[in-house]
């Protein structure tokens, strides 16, 4: 059967104490709410319908989806409600699976399994046990251990409370019967409210199978309310991450110093120290070292590459076996071929590095086309800016380039050629020559210091 998706997203998250709408609260820098849209995306729904209230239009603006349909609740009556606003978009024939913009963490897997469960009866819970339930929806089982009803926690008896088992609130449920369920609800309850979990007891009632499937881990159902459940969330979810990493063949120094915001894929014999930061979507290959505190982002990385510590690599791509750092900047539009070395405090925009080359100490690299076994000096310098716009530095094979240069740009190296310390190039050298741009040193003996004159004596 196909299926649709029903994320509840309206409430207003007041235990936050934010102005941001808690479902844009980032986990691992992604907003809570598009973390369920991402993983539900992965069961190729027809149709995901957004219902949204509270900051909606903030919402709209920050979340991206294919096939998304946003459904305003503009009052929020309740679970049950809010799905009534999603009655007009759902056709029959299909499954909705329903889930909440404030539980990021449910896994693709428990929602296959929901929903093929779902094929074989009407409606199919996701459950979970916990020491302690309350607050939550009860889940109410007749002799038969058949589900018979959810009650809530305000509504329940003594006897009801007692009982460990509780809604998540993810359910999948057949769209037409999930249609004539939801015409039916009252909020005669403790509350007032629309409860979308009455719908069990009708569907038990009349005589429809209803399933669950119990969740092995309360973390992968546990909705955010505050800002303390949303740490202990991200933790989790780092855990989850560098437990896989682990598994994969990779070592990490502390599995629980490694901060993964976005997609990593590491090769095996990957070791990587403490306090590393990954953004966006990074890969790095086998048998690489990235030291500590290095940030990366947006950027892959070869095989037996060394990133020292400390070292901020965005939106760059760097080949097998060069090494990086410590305290190295590599920004956007930084490709290194195999071999390439950059040491301490050397800056790289937008440049290209052909193999072998090296600048190993304090040197800003923009806007360059670097070639092959080219020796860049310390405090070299592309002056790629005149006040207004961006020129190239093209540098030939095998250039030796002395220390304290600076190349203003537009300007070309050419091959083997040698540029002695503390020249400014301004033009173009030739295949093999030497330059050298300095005043002759000279001498004037005897040089007497200024002397500070005393205060009050002008
Ligand atoms: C609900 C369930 C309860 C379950 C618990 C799990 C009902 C009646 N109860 O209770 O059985 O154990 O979740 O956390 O469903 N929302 C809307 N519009 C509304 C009301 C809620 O979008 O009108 C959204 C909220 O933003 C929230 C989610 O639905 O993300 C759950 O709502 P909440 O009021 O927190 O339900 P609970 O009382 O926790
Ligand atoms: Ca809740």
């Amino acid at each position: 059967m196909k299926l649709s998706v029903v994320i509840l997203a309206a409430g207003q998250g007041t235990r936050m104490r934010s102005n941001l709408p808690k479902v844009l609260h980032p986990l691992a820098d992604k907003p809570l709410v598009q973390h369920a849209l991402d993983t539900s995306n992965l069961l190729s729904p027809s149709e995901t319908h957004l219902i949204y209230g509270h900051g909606g239009e903030l919402v709209k603006e920050k979340i991206v989806g294919e096939n998304l349909n946003w459904v305003l609740q503009a009052e929020q009556l309740g679970t049950g409600h809010a799905v009534q606003q999603v009655v007009p978009h759902l056709s029959d024939s299909e499954i909705t699976l329903i889930l909440y913009g404030d539980v990021p963490m449910v896994r693709e897997q428990t929602l296959i399994d929901l929903v093929a469960e779902t094929e074989q009866s009407d409606l199919a819970l996701l459950t979970v046990i916990l020491d302690d339930p309350s607050g939550y929806g009860r889940i109410v089982r007749n002799d038969q251990n058949q589900v018979e009803a959810i009650v809530e926690h305000k509504d329940a008896n003594d006897q009801q409370k007692a009982i460990a088992e509780i809604n998540t609130g993810i359910m999948a449920v057949k769209t037409d019967k999930l249609k004539q369920w939801l015409a039916k609800l009252d909020n005669n309850n403790a509350q007032g409210e629309y409860y979308l979990t009455d719908i069990i007891a009708m569907a038990s009632q009349s005589g429809h199978r209803v399933s669950a499937v119990i969740a092995d881990d309360a973390m992968e159902v546990e909705g955010i309310n505050d800002r303390l459940q949303l740490a202990r969330m991200e933790r989790y979810y780092q855990a989850r991450i560098a437990n896989q990493l682990m598994i994969d063949g990779v070592s990490l120094a502390d599995p629980a110093r490694l901060d993964v915001r976005g997609e990593l894929t590491v090769g095996h014999d990957s070791f990587i120290d403490v306090n590393v930061i990954v953004k966006g979507n990074v890969r790095i290959g086998k048998h690489c070292r990235i030291g500590a505190q290095v940030i990366l982002q947006d950027c892959s990385i070869g095989d037996y590459v060394e990133i020292k510590d400390q070292t901020v690599i965005e939106g760059a791509e760097i080949a097998n076996h060069c090494s990086v750092g410590p305290f190295a900047r590599i920004r956007p539009g930084a490709k290194f071929d195999d071999d390439v070395h950059v040491g301490n405090f050397v800056e790289v925009k937008n440049a290209h590095l052909q193999q072998g080359t090296k600048a190993g100490h304090l040197s800003y690299l923009g806007d360059s086309e670097i070639g092959r076994n080219v020796n860049v000096g310390a405090g070299t310098i592309t002056c790629n800016y005149d006040g207004a716009n961006k020129h190239k530095t093209i540098i030939e094979d095998d250039v030796f380039v002395g220390s304290d240069t600076q190349l203003v740009a537009p300007v070309k190296i050419g091959k083997g050629v040698t540029i002695a310390a503390g020249a400014t190039i301004t033009k173009d050298v030739s295949d093999g020559a030497l330059v050298i741009s300095r005043t002759k040193q000279r001498e004037i003996t005897n040089w007497i210091r200024p002397v500070k004159q005393p205060k009050g004596e002008k």
